[in-house]
């Protein structure tokens, strides 16, 4: 027998089954000239969609955008050519989407992104390497070792530390949360958690975050089995950072009223301002009640890499873990993030072996599987970006971006502060500035739906993308500087038209 054949599914001719084959990932000649061909196609068809627009978004209609989506059947299996899917994904998707990289794209914690990370992209992608183990990743998993030390450094973590890279800030405080429980269950309870679950008393468990910190804290601790009830919102100054003097009053409540608070969270950057928290004070609150100290440092984690504002996240190093995004303020495409801790026998709460995939005799081997690190099985290799940003480019032109990103806020808030049609709520320590269009003597109520009216304007005519926040329940309009090709001619152009649309506003009203 011709073991070379190849056995054919039943009901499909012998060219059929070739036509499905040309789009294997595989060394066939033609499937590799498939694979280039393909490429080029998509790169031109991307270059052209950033020539074509100079706006960060179109306004298509949500309505337009979901009747052309719906309308594609896939009962209709009909192949169709590559030339033909990019042509539809035109309209479906690829002329309307939003381009977080333009300028005027000063919205969410999109930053842009570095050429050098789509390439490694190219790379991540076409090998498809998985992270959960060395028979699946081999030389990646050394790439992603050596990032996860660098970072560890720049964090001040002991030696004994470790990390893992995540998909995202989200996964990387839920890691934070799971550490911080099963830490004081197995220190404070005769109780294995991994093996056993929960204590009764796990009911009284309580988390203080400041009042402004991510709601991914909430959600990961019902997720935890905790409760969303389980978090204790500390109070914030006028810079809306975490208060020491509530914090010790609520840790000091808590115990009063029977609770036991496990862990204090320490924010480095929060969502809307980009505020803070006092992290030395909050690290030495942490030990005197012997509470584990999370800092997320998603949005502020890029700090560290930048001689001029590293000094910002002094008492990070004495965190027990830390969340950095690097899709956020490290310039990377999503997903790129990291969880970190001080001391790797942390990792034994979530450790598991299976046989199939790391066993035992594996870690006796000394085998480097990651997968005991992560909550994810299969993981993408992420860290590839992380590795050819700062082979091309380096931490000092890294760092350059967001310190530009600072000056701007800077500037930002400088402008608002010297106009009487601005009010300005705080001062920007990294580059989110929170402020609202004031031009009368309305009353909060009125301020509200006016610059409700301006966000939503402003998105649906396209030209810029701002966003919005509720402070104290009133609605404030907030830009997150990352770009750094945004001039000060871009945001006093994006201000002109705030006032624009707030003119045509009281007009209307
Ligand atoms: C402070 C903070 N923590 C956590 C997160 C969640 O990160 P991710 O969206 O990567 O899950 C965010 C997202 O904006 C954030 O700002």
């Amino acid at each position: 027998m011709d073991t070379t054949e190849q056995i054919k599914p039943k009901l499909l001719s012998e060219n059929q089954v070739k036509a499905y084959n040309l789009h294997l990932f595989s060394n066939e000649e033609k499937a590799i000239a498939n694979y280039k061909k393909s490429m080029k196609k998509a790169v031109k068809a991307i270059a052209k969609n950033l020539q074509d627009r100079d706006t960060p978004f179109t306004g298509a209609s949500m309505e337009l955008l979901k009747k052309r989506v719906n309308h594609i059947d896939f009962k209709n299996d009909e192949a169709k050519s590559l030339e033909y899917v990019i042509e539809e994904l035109k309209d479906l998707y690829l002329n309307d989407c939003i381009h977080f990289h333009h300028p005027k794209y000063i919205a969410h914690l999109n930053c842009p992104i570095l050429t050098p990370t789509l390439v490694a992209e190219a790379f991540i992608s076409s090998l498809n390497s998985s992270m959960d183990t060395w028979d699946q990743s081999a030389g990646g998993t050394f790439i992603e070792l050596k990032l996860i030390d660098w970072t560890l450094d720049l964090l001040g973590y002991p030696k004994n530390g470790d990390g893992i890279f995540t998909s995202g800030g989200t996964q990387s405080n839920m890691m934070g949360l799971l550490l911080a429980r099963d830490h004081y269950i197995k220190t404070n309870y005769n109780i294995d958690p991994k093996m056993d679950g929960l204590p009764q008393e796990a009911s009284k468990f309580k988390i203080l975050c400041s009042e402004v910190s991510h709601f991914s804290l909430k959600k990961n601790l019902s997720l935890l089995g905790l409760g969303q009830n389980a978090v204790v919102a500390v109070a914030v100054d006028k810079n809306f950072k975490m208060s020491i003097t509530d914090l010790k009053a609520k840790i000091s409540q808590l115990k009063e009223q029977g609770n036991i608070p496990i862990a204090i969270v320490g924010t480095a950057g929060t969502t809307d301002f980009g505020s803070i928290d006092p992290l030395t004070d909050i690290a030495q609150t942490a030990k005197e009640n012997k509470m584990w100290f999370h800092v997320d440092a998603a949005y502020g984690g890029g700090l560290l890499i930048s001689e001029l504002h590293k000094e910002k996240l002094k008492g990070i190093e004495l965190s027990d873990s830390t969340t950095i995004d690097y899709h956020k303020t490290f310039y990377q495409p999503v997903s790129s993030s990291g969880f970190f801790m001080r001391d790797k026998s942390f990792v034994d709460y979530i450790k598991y072996h299976a046989d199939y995939l790391n066993s035992k005799e594996q870690e006796e081997e000394g085998i480097p599987n990651m997968v005991k690190k992560s909550i994810q099985t299969t993981r993408r290799f992420d860290a590839l970006k992380l590795w050819f940003t700062l082979r091309i480019i380096g931490v000092r032109g890294l760092s350059s971006y967001l310190e530009t990103a600072i000056e701007n806020a800077k500037f930002t808030a400088e402008f608002l502060r010297n106009r009487k049609d601005f009010e300005i709520i705080h001062n920007p320590e990294i580059s989110a500035v929170v402020f609202r269009y004031t031009p009368y003597t309305g009353g909060d109520a009125s301020y509200c739906n006016l610059n409700s009216y301006i966000r939503k304007a402003i998105f649906n005519e396209g030209k810029a993308i701002i966003t919005s926040t509720k402070v104290n329940d009133e609605v404030f309009l907030k830009f997150t500087l990352l770009n750094p090709l945004t001039t000060t001619q871009d945001i006093e152009e994006v201000l002109e038209l705030i006032i624009q649309h707030g003119q045509e506003y009281s007009l209307k009203n």
